[in-house]
């Protein structure tokens, strides 16, 4: 017998046997049984899911010699001419090279004709989105009132460009991605019809890869048979097409959490010498922190992760904060999206390597609000002597004020930037900026007073984000330093301001 790929060998042949699309499958089943038909079908949903099965199925149902059924036989002449492709009255029709409106016509003309031997006339017709805008109004008419013994069954992977008009006259089912776990498990019974043995690790991944198409799974699997003849082992699979295991990635994120960053860039050498493609590196990568994150939020399933929770270390999870988690994978991602434009993928790739080793120094919004509070108190318990020349600065007194880090500062403008690019570039002009009782203050220089009229445009927005960033209501100030001013070094400018505040003169605390 000649050999068959798995995909078409295994290929439903009847709706029990549809996997992951349980509500289609009743919902076509109580049609059947109800001999409720419609006119027209349309399936949409992603590649390889069970489409183009299920509208086979269908037909057979429809056309089985036993009559009407949810359970077509399979032996009669009818569901053997149906599943060998050479039925008279099941016509496949491809929309993909079928796109013309003389096509449809030939369609058209066609289903006045009763069906030859069988109860219903079926078209299937693949890939209907490809038909062009004149073959879609021929179609019109005949879908709206065909012959009653007519069925159509459209199929497509891209639903939004089927015309509103053709979708509203047929019954819409929206195939959905296979789970890991039913990928999975077909898989493991066709490795077990096949007499090969494999590896969990191995069926996982190949799961994973297919991303929800069971032909997908089915191709790869053939294709990882084709070298590893009765025993599929995960290590011979990273080998042979050039992927970094977990077990590699683990060193490396270990290396990193140390910081040794020498040690990161030499084992990554490595790995890329052995031909794994910087894409691939940052594929896998990113697949290991984006696993980190789901685990840093509890979700330690096999199916979500794609891979065995005990594949990863207590020492690493413990060795990342989300934060952290979500900075490195965030980098990871824009690298990959910036790959194709890179002047050389490898220098990037150990550039970000680098940057990564410094994620421990990376500053938290949290970690602002807490450094932010932190000076509060201090600046609080700490006293600022004044000695008032005028009892009505006795309620200024209570005054307190903090000048906020520049590093700090850059932090907030970037959390910023992140919701307002326009806001937080007119902020980098900034000179100085406090935090004086519930008010944050920005200092301007003369020369950046458009600036400065800008943020004050933006209180509102500015005051918000600030607020959710300090946890605390805050107002926002703007003020434009005076010449003199300017020059003054910000310890001095600072003086100045608390004198003004205080009206007095300044005994310094330590
Ligand atoms: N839901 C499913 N249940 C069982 N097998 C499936 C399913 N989906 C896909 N398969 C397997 O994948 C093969 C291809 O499926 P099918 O042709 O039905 O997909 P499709 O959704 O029409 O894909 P495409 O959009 O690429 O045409 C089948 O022969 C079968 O082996
Ligand atoms: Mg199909
Ligand atoms: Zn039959």
């Amino acid at each position: 017998m000649s050999y068959e790929v798995t995909a078409i060998k295994k290929r439903p042949q009847n709706f029990d046997q549809i996997v992951g699309q349980e509500f289609i499958v009743s919902a076509l089943k109580n049609s059947v049984e109800q001999e409720r038909i419609a006119h027209a079908y349309l399936f949409s949903g992603p590649r390889g899911v069970g489409k183009t099965s299920a509208a086979r199925i269908l037909a057979k149902a429809l056309n089985c010699e036993q009559g009407l059924t949810t359970e077509p036989c399979g032996k009669c002449t009818s569901c053997i001419e149906i599943v060998e492709g050479r039925s008279f009255d099941v016509i496949e029709i491809d929309g993909a090279s079928h796109t013309s409106v003389n096509d449809v016509r030939e369609i058209r003309d066609e289903v006045l004709f009763a069906p030859t031997n069988f109860r219903y006339k079926v078209y299937i017709i693949d890939e209907v989105h490809m038909l062009s805008n004149s073959a879609f109004n021929a179609l019109l008419k005949t879908i709206e009132e065909p012959p009653p013994h007519v069925v159509f069954i459209f199929a497509t992977t891209e639903i939004h460009k089927v015309p509103a008009t053709i979708r509203s006259r047929c019954q819409q089912f929206n195939f959905r991605l296979i789970s890991l776990t039913d990928i999975k498990t077909k898989i493991q019974e066709v490795a077990k019809e096949l007499n090969i043995r494999s590896d969990n690790e191995s069926l996982v991944w190949i799961a994973k890869e297919a991303t929800g198409s069971l032909r997908d799974a089915y191709t790869l699997f053939d294709q990882i048979i084709s070298f590893s003849g009765n025993e599929i082992q995960i290590s011979k699979i990273q080998e042979k097409l050039g992927i970094v295991g977990v077990e590699e990635i683990s060193k490396l994120i270990r290396l990193l959490a140390e910081g040794n960053i020498n040690q990161v860039l030499k084992v990554t050498d490595g790995i890329l010498n052995k031909g794994i493609s910087e894409e691939q590196f940052v594929i896998g990568l990113a697949e290991y922190f984006r696993n980190l994150l789901f685990i840093k939020h509890g979700i330690t399933k096999e199916s979500f992760l794609g891979c065995s929770f005990e594949s990863f270390s207590k020492e690493i999870i413990d060795s990342f904060s989300i934060e952290q988690i979500e900075k490195a994978l965030d980098l990871l991602l824009h690298l990959y999206r910036n790959f194709r434009f890179s002047l050389n993928q490898k220098f990037e790739l150990e550039l970000l390597l680098s940057r990564l080793g410094s994620l421990e120094k990376l500053i938290t919004p949290s970690e602002i609000l807490n450094t932010i509070q932190t000076l509060k108190q201090k600046l609080q318990t700490k006293t600022l002597k004044t000695v008032p020349e005028e009892s009505e600065t006795v309620q200024a007194a209570n005054r307190s004020h903090i000048v906020v880090p520049q590093d700090i500062l850059k932090n907030i403008i970037d959390t910023i930037g992140k919701k307002k690019l326009t806001l937080a570039s007119s902020l980098k002009k900034c000179t100085l900026c406090k935090i004086v009782e519930n008010d944050l203050m920005f200092f301007f220089q003369e020369k950046d007073a458009f600036s400065a009229e800008f943020v004050m445009g933006e209180k509102t927005i500015l005051s918000q984000i600030a607020s959710q960033i300090t946890g605390n209501k805050m107002g926002i100030k703007v003020e434009i330093l005076k010449e003199n001013q300017t020059n003054a070094s910000a310890a001095d400018e600072e003086e100045n301001i608390i004198k003004k505040v205080f009206k007095g003169t300044v005994i310094k605390g330590d």
